[in-house]
Protein backbone atom coordinates (compact mmCIF):
# COMPACT_ATOMS: atom_id res chain seq x y z
CA UNK A 1 0.00 0.00 0.00
CA UNK A 2 1.42 3.34 -0.81
CA UNK A 3 1.54 5.75 1.91
CA UNK A 4 -0.04 8.72 1.44
CA UNK A 5 1.84 11.19 3.77
CA UNK A 6 4.67 10.53 1.53
CA UNK A 7 2.22 11.07 -2.06
CA UNK A 8 1.88 14.53 -0.95
CA UNK A 9 5.51 15.56 -0.24
CA UNK A 10 6.69 18.34 -1.64
CA UNK A 11 9.88 18.32 0.10
CA UNK A 12 12.85 17.18 -1.61
CA UNK A 13 13.97 14.87 1.31
CA UNK A 14 12.05 12.39 3.16
CA UNK A 15 10.56 14.56 6.18
CA UNK A 16 10.26 11.62 8.61
CA UNK A 17 14.11 10.85 7.84
CA UNK A 18 15.58 10.27 11.63
CA UNK A 19 19.15 12.04 9.39
CA UNK A 20 17.27 14.77 8.58
CA UNK A 21 15.77 15.31 11.98
CA UNK A 22 19.74 15.49 13.23
CA UNK A 23 20.53 17.44 10.32
CA UNK A 24 18.06 20.08 11.21
CA UNK A 25 18.59 19.98 14.63
CA UNK A 26 22.64 21.06 14.47
CA UNK A 27 21.43 23.38 12.06
CA UNK A 28 19.07 25.08 13.63
CA UNK A 29 21.25 26.20 16.85
CA UNK A 30 23.63 27.85 13.93
CA UNK A 31 21.66 29.51 12.25
CA UNK A 32 19.72 31.04 14.83
CA UNK A 33 22.89 32.57 16.29
CA UNK A 34 23.99 33.85 13.23
CA UNK A 35 20.39 35.33 12.97
CA UNK A 36 21.51 37.56 15.71
CA UNK A 37 19.08 35.46 18.00
CA UNK A 38 15.35 34.67 18.37
CA UNK A 39 14.21 37.97 17.30
CA UNK A 40 16.46 39.83 16.10
CA UNK A 41 14.65 42.14 13.90
CA UNK A 42 12.18 43.26 16.61
CA UNK A 43 13.08 45.82 19.30
CA UNK A 44 10.01 45.83 21.40
CA UNK A 45 8.98 42.34 22.47
CA UNK A 46 5.77 43.61 24.93
CA UNK A 47 3.34 43.10 22.23
CA UNK A 48 4.02 39.67 21.46
CA UNK A 49 2.36 36.31 23.29
CA UNK A 50 0.90 34.23 20.81
CA UNK A 51 3.87 32.78 18.07
CA UNK A 52 3.51 30.27 15.28
CA UNK A 53 6.41 28.71 13.75
CA UNK A 54 5.55 27.04 10.10
CA UNK A 55 7.07 24.40 9.29
CA UNK A 56 9.03 23.90 12.83
CA UNK A 57 10.93 20.60 12.21
CA UNK A 58 12.17 19.17 15.56
CA UNK A 59 11.06 22.44 17.22
CA UNK A 60 14.74 24.00 18.01
CA UNK A 61 13.58 27.44 17.75
CA UNK A 62 9.98 27.36 19.05
CA UNK A 63 11.88 25.68 22.45
CA UNK A 64 13.88 28.27 22.59
CA UNK A 65 11.39 30.84 22.70
CA UNK A 66 8.86 29.22 25.12
CA UNK A 67 12.67 28.52 27.31
CA UNK A 68 13.64 32.58 27.17
CA UNK A 69 9.90 33.57 27.08
CA UNK A 70 8.19 32.51 29.82
CA UNK A 71 5.02 34.19 29.08
CA UNK A 72 4.63 33.39 25.18
CA UNK A 73 2.82 30.74 24.24
CA UNK A 74 4.58 29.19 21.15
CA UNK A 75 3.24 26.67 18.43
CA UNK A 76 5.38 24.58 15.72
CA UNK A 77 3.69 23.20 13.29
CA UNK A 78 5.20 20.19 10.62
CA UNK A 79 4.54 17.63 8.11
CA UNK A 80 6.60 15.14 9.66
CA UNK A 81 5.35 12.83 12.23
CA UNK A 82 9.03 12.15 13.61
CA UNK A 83 10.21 15.61 14.23
CA UNK A 84 6.56 16.99 15.89
CA UNK A 85 7.16 13.57 18.06
CA UNK A 86 10.39 14.68 18.78
CA UNK A 87 9.65 18.27 19.83
CA UNK A 88 7.34 17.41 22.23
CA UNK A 89 9.46 15.10 23.79
CA UNK A 90 11.97 17.86 24.14
CA UNK A 91 9.45 20.04 25.26
CA UNK A 92 8.42 18.12 27.76
CA UNK A 93 11.62 17.16 29.29
CA UNK A 94 12.43 20.60 29.38
CA UNK A 95 9.31 21.32 31.09
CA UNK A 96 7.95 24.09 28.33
CA UNK A 97 3.98 23.63 28.83
CA UNK A 98 4.32 26.91 27.06
CA UNK A 99 5.16 25.31 23.47
CA UNK A 100 2.97 22.96 21.46
CA UNK A 101 3.89 20.93 18.71
CA UNK A 102 1.52 19.70 16.15
CA UNK A 103 1.41 17.26 12.76
CA UNK A 104 -0.34 19.63 10.07
CA UNK A 105 0.25 19.87 5.94
CA UNK A 106 0.75 23.55 5.07
CA UNK A 107 -0.34 23.02 2.35
CA UNK A 108 -3.97 22.87 3.93
CA UNK A 109 -6.41 24.92 5.35
CA UNK A 110 -4.33 25.73 8.54
CA UNK A 111 -6.32 24.69 11.59
CA UNK A 112 -5.90 28.52 13.64
CA UNK A 113 -8.88 30.60 14.52
CA UNK A 114 -8.07 33.99 12.37
CA UNK A 115 -6.20 36.74 14.21
CA UNK A 116 -4.46 34.16 16.67
CA UNK A 117 -0.91 34.63 16.61
CA UNK A 118 0.98 37.93 17.07
CA UNK A 119 4.25 37.14 16.22
CA UNK A 120 4.13 34.35 12.69
CA UNK A 121 7.68 32.71 11.51
CA UNK A 122 8.62 30.21 8.64
CA UNK A 123 12.42 29.31 7.95
CA UNK A 124 13.95 27.58 5.09
CA UNK A 125 10.75 26.13 2.81
CA UNK A 126 12.61 27.44 0.32
CA UNK A 127 10.96 24.39 -2.02
CA UNK A 128 7.60 25.06 -2.01
CA UNK A 129 5.79 25.41 -5.13
CA UNK A 130 4.60 28.89 -6.51
CA UNK A 131 0.82 28.20 -5.42
CA UNK A 132 1.48 27.27 -2.57
CA UNK A 133 3.92 29.77 -1.19
CA UNK A 134 0.58 31.92 -2.33
CA UNK A 135 -1.80 29.61 -0.15
CA UNK A 136 0.94 30.40 2.83
CA UNK A 137 0.85 33.75 2.70
CA UNK A 138 -3.12 33.78 2.53
CA UNK A 139 -3.00 31.62 5.81
CA UNK A 140 -0.43 33.57 7.84
CA UNK A 141 -2.13 36.82 6.80
CA UNK A 142 -5.47 35.11 8.32
CA UNK A 143 -3.96 33.81 10.97
CA UNK A 144 -1.83 37.37 12.19
CA UNK A 145 -3.54 39.24 14.20
CA UNK A 146 -3.87 43.32 12.83
CA UNK A 147 -0.59 44.83 14.16
CA UNK A 148 1.37 41.71 14.59
CA UNK A 149 4.78 40.69 12.83
CA UNK A 150 5.45 38.12 10.21
CA UNK A 151 8.71 36.82 9.41
CA UNK A 152 9.73 34.37 6.02
CA UNK A 153 13.45 33.61 6.11
CA UNK A 154 14.74 32.11 3.46
CA UNK A 155 18.02 31.39 1.61
CA UNK A 156 19.78 30.35 -1.87
CA UNK A 157 21.86 27.69 0.37
CA UNK A 158 25.08 26.03 -0.74
CA UNK A 159 25.54 28.75 -4.18
CA UNK A 160 28.58 30.58 -2.93
CA UNK A 161 31.35 28.55 -2.84
CA UNK A 162 34.19 27.47 -4.10
CA UNK A 163 33.59 23.75 -4.72
CA UNK A 164 32.16 23.23 -8.28
CA UNK A 165 30.36 20.02 -6.94
CA UNK A 166 28.92 21.68 -4.16
CA UNK A 167 27.33 24.12 -6.58
CA UNK A 168 26.77 21.41 -8.59
CA UNK A 169 24.85 19.70 -6.00
CA UNK A 170 23.09 22.97 -5.14
CA UNK A 171 22.19 23.94 -8.39
CA UNK A 172 20.41 20.35 -8.91
CA UNK A 173 18.27 21.01 -5.79
CA UNK A 174 17.43 24.50 -7.44
CA UNK A 175 16.26 23.16 -10.88
CA UNK A 176 14.19 20.23 -8.62
CA UNK A 177 12.63 23.62 -7.20
CA UNK A 178 11.84 24.83 -10.74
CA UNK A 179 10.78 21.43 -12.38
CA UNK A 180 8.16 21.33 -9.24
CA UNK A 181 6.93 24.89 -10.39
CA UNK A 182 8.57 26.81 -7.79
CA UNK A 183 9.12 30.65 -8.27
CA UNK A 184 12.60 29.88 -10.41
CA UNK A 185 12.27 30.64 -13.55
CA UNK A 186 15.76 30.04 -14.67
CA UNK A 187 16.37 27.30 -12.78
CA UNK A 188 19.70 29.27 -11.69
CA UNK A 189 18.08 30.14 -8.45
CA UNK A 190 15.39 29.52 -6.46
CA UNK A 191 13.43 32.39 -6.80
CA UNK A 192 12.04 32.49 -3.43
CA UNK A 193 14.37 35.96 -2.32
CA UNK A 194 12.92 38.40 -4.42
CA UNK A 195 9.67 37.12 -3.94
CA UNK A 196 9.78 37.38 -0.18
CA UNK A 197 8.48 41.19 -0.24
CA UNK A 198 5.18 40.43 -2.20
CA UNK A 199 4.12 37.65 -0.13
CA UNK A 200 4.37 39.86 2.80
CA UNK A 201 2.34 42.10 1.16
CA UNK A 202 0.07 39.23 0.06
CA UNK A 203 -0.69 38.69 3.68
CA UNK A 204 -1.81 42.43 4.17
CA UNK A 205 1.63 43.95 5.77
CA UNK A 206 2.22 47.46 4.01
CA UNK A 207 5.38 47.80 4.69
CA UNK A 208 7.96 45.32 4.31
CA UNK A 209 11.73 45.24 5.93
CA UNK A 210 14.68 42.98 5.35
CA UNK A 211 17.82 41.86 7.34
CA UNK A 212 19.87 39.73 5.99
CA UNK A 213 22.42 37.35 7.75
CA UNK A 214 25.68 36.14 6.58
CA UNK A 215 27.30 32.96 7.70
CA UNK A 216 30.52 32.18 6.62
CA UNK A 217 31.47 28.33 7.09
CA UNK A 218 34.99 28.75 5.02
CA UNK A 219 37.55 25.71 5.91
CA UNK A 220 38.67 27.18 10.02
CA UNK A 221 35.58 29.28 10.95
CA UNK A 222 32.81 28.14 13.72
CA UNK A 223 29.96 27.02 11.44
CA UNK A 224 32.69 24.67 9.13
CA UNK A 225 32.34 21.44 10.23
CA UNK A 226 28.49 22.28 11.11
CA UNK A 227 28.09 23.13 7.42
CA UNK A 228 30.28 20.66 6.39
CA UNK A 229 28.66 17.44 8.53
CA UNK A 230 25.12 19.41 7.15
CA UNK A 231 26.37 18.93 3.28
CA UNK A 232 27.23 15.61 3.50
CA UNK A 233 24.06 14.92 5.06
CA UNK A 234 21.86 16.92 2.93
CA UNK A 235 23.46 15.69 -0.79
CA UNK A 236 23.37 12.29 0.50
CA UNK A 237 19.51 12.43 1.64
CA UNK A 238 18.37 14.59 -1.48
CA UNK A 239 19.25 12.14 -3.87
CA UNK A 240 16.44 10.09 -4.20
CA UNK A 241 14.57 13.31 -5.92
CA UNK A 242 17.32 13.60 -8.03
CA UNK A 243 17.28 10.92 -9.49
CA UNK A 244 13.56 10.49 -9.48
CA UNK A 245 13.38 13.70 -11.29
CA UNK A 246 15.90 12.22 -13.71
CA UNK A 247 17.95 15.27 -12.68
CA UNK A 248 21.37 13.12 -12.21
CA UNK A 249 22.03 9.12 -12.39
CA UNK A 250 23.22 7.79 -9.36
CA UNK A 251 26.70 7.36 -10.68
CA UNK A 252 26.83 10.73 -11.83
CA UNK A 253 25.64 11.66 -7.92
CA UNK A 254 28.22 9.77 -5.99
CA UNK A 255 31.43 11.07 -8.21
CA UNK A 256 29.81 14.76 -7.55
CA UNK A 257 29.29 13.53 -3.63
CA UNK A 258 32.81 12.23 -3.60
CA UNK A 259 34.42 15.28 -4.84
CA UNK A 260 32.32 17.66 -2.64
CA UNK A 261 33.65 15.74 0.28
CA UNK A 262 37.09 16.13 -0.78
CA UNK A 263 36.44 19.90 -1.71
CA UNK A 264 34.82 20.83 1.70
CA UNK A 265 37.93 19.06 3.35
CA UNK A 266 40.81 21.43 1.74
CA UNK A 267 42.51 24.08 3.81
CA UNK A 268 41.79 26.18 0.49
CA UNK A 269 37.79 26.15 0.63
CA UNK A 270 36.08 28.96 1.37
CA UNK A 271 32.03 28.89 1.38
CA UNK A 272 29.36 31.50 2.55
CA UNK A 273 25.48 31.27 3.37
CA UNK A 274 23.47 34.70 2.84
CA UNK A 275 20.16 34.07 4.60
CA UNK A 276 17.75 37.24 4.31
CA UNK A 277 14.80 37.67 6.28
CA UNK A 278 12.08 39.63 5.22
CA UNK A 279 9.09 40.68 7.72
CA UNK A 280 6.68 43.74 8.29
CA UNK A 281 3.52 43.84 10.49
CA UNK A 282 0.43 42.82 9.19
CA UNK A 283 -1.71 46.53 8.62
CA UNK A 284 -4.24 47.13 10.82
CA UNK A 285 -7.69 47.76 8.90
CA UNK A 286 -8.95 51.87 8.38
CA UNK A 287 -10.44 53.22 11.33
C1 LIG B 1 14.60 22.76 5.71
S1 LIG B 1 13.48 22.25 6.92
C2 LIG B 1 13.33 23.72 7.92
C3 LIG B 1 12.93 23.43 9.34
C4 LIG B 1 12.88 24.65 10.27
N1 LIG B 1 11.98 25.67 9.77
C5 LIG B 1 14.26 25.24 10.49
O1 LIG B 1 14.50 26.37 10.09
O2 LIG B 1 15.09 24.55 11.08
C6 LIG B 1 11.94 22.18 6.08
C7 LIG B 1 10.81 21.63 6.95
O3 LIG B 1 9.58 21.69 6.21
C8 LIG B 1 8.80 20.56 6.60
N2 LIG B 1 7.75 20.35 5.60
C9 LIG B 1 7.90 19.83 4.36
N3 LIG B 1 6.72 19.80 3.72
C10 LIG B 1 5.79 20.29 4.59
C11 LIG B 1 4.38 20.49 4.52
N4 LIG B 1 3.71 20.18 3.41
N5 LIG B 1 3.74 21.00 5.60
C12 LIG B 1 4.43 21.30 6.73
N6 LIG B 1 5.77 21.13 6.86
C13 LIG B 1 6.45 20.64 5.79
C14 LIG B 1 9.83 19.44 6.68
O4 LIG B 1 9.35 18.33 7.40
C15 LIG B 1 10.99 20.16 7.36
O5 LIG B 1 10.89 20.05 8.76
Amino acid sequence: MTDPHQESNIYFIDPESGAEMARLTNQDHIVTKYMGGLFSEIDDLSTIHRVLDVACGPGGWAQEVAFNYPNMQVVGFDISNAMVKYARAQASVQGLDNATFRVMDLQKPWDFPDQSFDFVTSRFITFLPAQVWRHLAQEIGRITRPGGYIRLTETEWWCLSTSPALEELNNMIVRSIKLQSGFSTTGRFTGVLPMLGQLLQDAGCSEVNYKTHTIDHSYGTEAYESFRRDAEVIFKLAQPQMIALRLATQAELDKLYDEMLIQMRQETFRGLMLIVSAYGQKTPPEA
